[in-house]
């Protein structure tokens, strides 16, 4: 093979790769987002077909779904405020959501600490792990 060959097919597969890599960090890694929400959502929210409510409601076909619709005891400031502003938790909402709860919601109940369970949210502060966790949540469904 002569050297221009072999330089243009690494220059192919490069192409290829960079692609494959650009194309991720555009959708989001559904695999790394399973990861994140397991480690950042999972303790108060089932996100599987079960569709069980935990301290937070249940997160199966989350994305394109109205707030606060299902059959779970919201706080009184969430129902408030998805009932005089009803949105659809689509991408743009789930971002602003998942950056800080609480300033897209005041008084929701999501970041709230209680006694009986300590564990609270503080908001994902990476815009690629969020990227990646809003790809998994699509993929709920
Ligand atoms: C400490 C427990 C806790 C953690 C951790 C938590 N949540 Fe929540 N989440 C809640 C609670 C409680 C609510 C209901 C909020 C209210 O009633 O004010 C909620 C509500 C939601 C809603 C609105 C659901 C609907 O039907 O309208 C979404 C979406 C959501 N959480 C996503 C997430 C994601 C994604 C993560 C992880 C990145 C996460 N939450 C982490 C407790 C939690």
């Amino acid at each position: 093979m002569k050297i221009a060959h072999v330089l243009s097919l690494i220059m192919a597969l490069l192409l290829v790769l960079l692609a494959g890599i650009g194309y991720k960090r555009f959708t989001g890694d559904v695999a790394v987002g399973k990861r994140l929400a397991e480690n950042n959502c999972g303790v108060c929210h089932d996100m599987t077909a079960t569709r069980k409510h935990g301290k937070g409601p249940y997160l199966w076909e989350i994305h394109g779904r109205p707030a606060g619709v299902v059959d779970f005891p919201f706080s009184v400031a969430f129902r408030k405020f998805a009932e005089e502003k009803p949105f659809l938790w689509d991408e743009a909402n789930l971002e602003r959501w998942l950056i800080n709860p609480v300033a897209f919601i005041p008084q929701t109940q999501m970041a709230k600490q209680t006694k009986d369970h300590p564990v609270s949210f503080d908001g994902i502060q990476s815009a690629e792990n969020r990227r990646d966790l809003i790809a998994y949540l699509k993929s709920l469904r």
